[in-house]
């Protein structure tokens, strides 16, 4: 049977793109940080409306920055016509406080949260995570990010100017219908792939940036694209931290895989001056960053940098030699070895044969053992609430350089394993999920729920 037609928005290609926006900041220091879900109208390419969601703006929400130490207080309040669950994903904070799918919202109605910060300096991200709704809801814009800073990072000499040399970049995939309203066709139980690249909401922008050292907090906030980046002049830039946190030493790369829902942190060298075009490239096999069966689908732009000499360099940034200490988890001291099964089984997305049920509990975990979880499946991308984890392998590999990191979210490509400690409680009534971060596999049950028990 054929494919319904469905007619997309093409969009004119100028040299006077917009430029990329920087989300409002936050500072959670100041108060509670109110994000209001409500809706908006957004304009892609700068000219062409598009109704939205938003928190407390028109399209996603605000970037909020808060310290390790800190209480983190967010009050969310819901003014859409349908419940919303919103995670702070990568946080690590106890089940209650998790915003999974129990953790419903109606509309009308508001969740305040107070959230103890205990982890180190990261780039985190806040979505929502509504009961087979999560895929739409963050299609539509109800993401942001989250910074956490502490001692460690001040203390390193990286760029840390908000939007000038310190950049959120969060790119995502968006489809359009004639009349510019967002398409969302999610096709089967196939990936979600749209058309056109966004970054911070505008489709291929020119970034403008200082003629020096730029550091950028990269969010794959894609519903199901994966991502290959490189600069079409292969020039070489450092990543500086993963997930949960730093690496212990910069990683010179020229290529970066990053699935949906990982973060990464990038210095990209801009002193020559010149102009840098971001792509996503078909990657090679190997390594553990590019699955068997390649799930890039097709090259794309993604923005162009342009330096601009007006915009003053800092001058006492560099790439540091050092960046982290890491405590690194002991295999030889792992409790339980659980393993994790990632399918398609007629036509139904399980892990370990099972949908997700609300009403049912996959795994009890005792708060503070060690343990090793097992993935396998074709190429799905995991991810577990309430922790960070350290990667032990990918396909029987070690993994690459610039994930031996605190991670939240791997792409199993076949098969990966990680160690975990869950600090954290978790109860029945709110328990921490398990998922493929292909929103579109989570929301159709590639999704589990376990408890962390004291
Ligand atoms: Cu980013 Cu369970 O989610
Ligand atoms: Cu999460
Ligand atoms: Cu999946």
């Amino acid at each position: 049977m054929a494919m319904p037609y469905v007619s997309k928005l093409a969009f004119a290609q100028s040299p006077d793109r917009p430029f990329m926006p920087i989300p409002a900041l936050v500072n959670g220091s100041d108060g509670p940080v109110s994000l209001k879900m409500q809706t908006g109208l957004w304009s892609f390419d700068g000219k062409i409306k598009t109704p939205t969601w938003g928190l407390s703006q028109d399209y996603m929400g605000p970037v909020v920055r808060t310290r390790r130490g800190a209480e983190l207080a967010l009050h969310y309040e819901n003014t859409l016509a349908e419940a919303v669950s919103i995670h702070g994903h990568g946080l690590h904070v106890t089940g209650e406080l998790d915003g999974g799918p129990q953790r419903a919202i109606r509309p009308g109605t508001s969740w305040s949260p107070i959230l103890p910060i205990v982890q180190e300096a990261a780039t985190l991200w806040y979505h929502s995570h509504t009961h087979k709704r999560t895929g739409p809801h963050v299609y539509n814009g109800l993401a942001g990010m989250i910074v956490i800073d502490d001692d460690n990072s001040d203390s390193l000499p990286l760029p840390r100017r908000y939007g000038i040399d310190d950049l959120p970049f969060i790119v995502q995939d968006k489809d359009f219908n004639q009349d510019g309203t967002l398409l969302y066709n999610k096709v089967g139980l196939g990936r979600f792939y749209a058309e056109h690249m966004t970054v911070n909401g505008i489709i291929q922008p020119r970034v403008e940036v200082p003629k020096g050292l730029v550091r950028l907090r990269l969010l794959n906030g894609s519903n199901g694209r994966f991502f290959n980046f490189t600069f079409t002049d292969t020039r070489v830039f450092h990543v500086i931290a993963g997930d949960g946190g730093f690496l212990e030493e910069p990683v010179e790369v020229t290529t970066l895989f990053v699935a949906p829902g990982e973060r990464y942190e990038l210095l990209v060298d801009f002193s020559d001056g010149l102009p840098a075009t971001l792509r996503s490239v078909q990657a090679e096999r190997g390594e553990g960053t590019s699955p068997a069966f390649n799930p890039i689908q097709g090259e794309q732009t993604i923005c162009t940098f342009e330096v601009n000499p007006r915009i003053a360099p800092d001058l006492d940034v560099r790439v540091p030699p050092r960046l982290n200490d890491i405590a690194w988890l002991d295999p030889k001291e792992a409790h339980i070895t659980r393993h994790f099964t990632m399918a398609t089984i007629n036509r139904k997305m399980v892990i370990n044969g099972r949908m997700m049920d609300m009403a049912r509990i996959d795994h009890r975990v005792q708060k503070g053992a060690v343990e090793i979880w097992d993935l396998d499946g074709d190429v799905h991308n995991f991810h577990a609430h309430g922790c960070s984890f350290q990667v032990l392998s990918i396909n029987g590999k070690t993994p690459p350089a610039h994930m031996k990191c605190w991670k939240d979210t791997v792409i199993t490509d076949a098969k990966a394993s990680f160690i975990v400690r869950f600090d954290h409680t978790a109860s029945d009534a709110f328990p921490y999920m398990f998922h493929c971060h292909l929103l579109e596999h989570e929301d159709m049950g590639m999704m589990g729920q376990f408890t962390v028990e004291a």
